[in-house]
């Protein structure tokens, strides 16, 4: 690695790739805190230029003339960049940007989850083979730090579980259904009206966005390779008014959870795994993720040593999003300036991931049946040929139907799913109302 250094007062220079919601938030705080900024990096920190689609586009701050650029390559490449934000997000161009940034000797700071979750070893390695940084602690949760206290304060500990609400939009539509009784259409309507959700709602909505994060924050937390296409992944778009309600019932609550934890083989031979997965979930009103409402977002955190940690806060938006990015940007700059890095990419352990189906779990299910003799036995002795253990049972007539709610013991997720399939073909259910995981419980 080459060493970077900056004499004196010689300023760093940044370049902006991107100037929307974030990217202007950005510009507006280098301007806004240059002296600090100077002064916790020890040089001044110049903008040096702002890549833009359009350069007469409306935003939401002024910048300084000259700096707006159509030409992003140019900017990456021209010689004298110290560090690149890349904020436009997508995998290209901002991909190739990147590259380029760290092949000239930038170091580099993005919010892009949807990069680092699909392609995330390329770029490492880049930055790697550059002996450059490359930092991305707004990629996941906007401006709650996460990715430094898994990355760093906890590399000493072992982590065991990550489960996270880490969608806004979703939260926020969910916590409508729990307090106002909304269901998800109304809910969604409202949380479009206030610009939470998009008008294509179907990477929030369908957990695509959170199965990113998941794949990021179990990157890091496991010390392995896990891109998107390993998290398993269900959205809330199926979650209904009874299954929030039956939720309430049991002193519980509807989320949309990124889940990344330590887990063994289904004959727990061999070295644990990785299970990563995102889907909605019940878990306790008690459990400190179910005070989680509107459009925050929170990372908990189970460690061997620390326990339990929880990170809270604002997970999207422009100024909250800028506030992780210039966090990084300030460390980042500081490196470069010193002619040193940070840490890099840790896959160490190399974990492999487990199919959904190997994954323990809980089920909450609602069964509509016949009220008569051996009924109850006969729904009881469907879990059991599974191989399910039940741990609650709920029974309600009404008539000469009657509601049951089962709450299984851990099984594989296998073992639950072929329960509920056997349920749905049997004479005496009249229909299978809400199926559920359930989580952040004690077995
Ligand atoms: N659309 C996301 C959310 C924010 O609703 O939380 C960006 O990841």
């Amino acid at each position: 690695m080459s060493a970077v250094t900056v004499e004196g007062d010689k300023p760093l220079k940044v370049a902006v790739l991107g100037c929307g919601v974030v990217g202007s938030q950005v510009v507006r705080l280098l301007g806004e805190q240059s002296g600090d900024l100077a002064a916790r990096v020890g040089a001044p920190v110049e903008l040096a230029g702002v890549a833009v689609r359009r350069l007469d586009a409306p935003r939401d701050v002024e910048v300084p003339a000259g700096l707006l650029t159509t030409d992003a390559v140019g900017l990456v490449t021209r010689g004298d960049i110290d560090v690149v934000v890349e904020v436009i997000g997508g995998i290209e161009p901002a991909r190739s940007l990147i590259l380029a940034a760290l092949e000239n000797g930038a170091s580099v700071v993005t919010a892009n989850k949807a990069l680092l979750a699909e392609d995330g070893p390329t770029v490492y390695e880049a930055a790697e083979k550059a002996g450059r940084d490359l930092y991305y602690e707004a990629a996941v949760a906007g401006a709650i730090p996460i990715l430094r206290p898994l990355r760093e304060s906890l590399a000493g500990d072992k982590v065991t579980r990550v489960l996270g609400i880490v969608n806004g939009t979703t939260n926020f539509i969910l916590d409508k259904m729990d307090t106002q009784g909304s269901g998800f259409e109304e809910a969604l309507e409202e949380a479009q009206a206030l610009g939470y959700a998009e008008a294509d709602p179907t990477a929030d909505v369908e957990g695509f966005d959170a199965a990113a994060k998941a794949a990021i924050l179990a990157s890091l937390a496991f010390h392995s390779r896990v891109t998107a296409a390993d998290v398993h992944r269900e959205g809330i778009s199926d979650v209904t008014s009874g299954d929030v309600r039956s939720a309430a019932d049991m002193g519980c609550v509807v989320k949309l959870l990124a889940i990344a934890e330590l887990a063994s083989t289904a004959d727990g031979s061999g070295e644990p795994g990785v299970s990563v997965r995102v889907h909605p979930a019940m878990i306790p009103r008690s459990h400190p993720l179910a005070s989680v409402r509107e459009a925050y977002n929170a990372v908990f955190v189970e460690s061997e040593a620390a326990g339990q940690l929880m990170f809270y806060g604002p997970g999207a938006g422009g100024a909250p999003t800028a506030s992780a990015v210039l966090g990084d940007l300030v460390t980042v700059a500081r490196n470069h300036r010193q002619g040193t890095r940070g840490v890099g990419e840790s896959a160490y352990a190399d974990r492999a991931v487990l199919p959904m189906g190997e994954t323990r779990t809980r089920y909450h299910v609602a069964i509509d049946v016949d009220d008569r003799a051996g009924v109850l036995a006969a729904v009881a002795t469907a879990f059991a040929t599974h191989g399910v253990s039940i741990q609650t049972v709920r029974q309600e007539g009404r008539g000469d139907d009657a509601q049951l709610v089962v709450v299984s013991h851990e099984a594989t997720d296998a073992q639950l799913s072929a329960t509920v399939t056997e349920l749905r073909a049997m004479d005496i259910v009249r229909e299978v109302t809400s199926v559920m995981r359930v989580e952040g419980t004690d077995e």
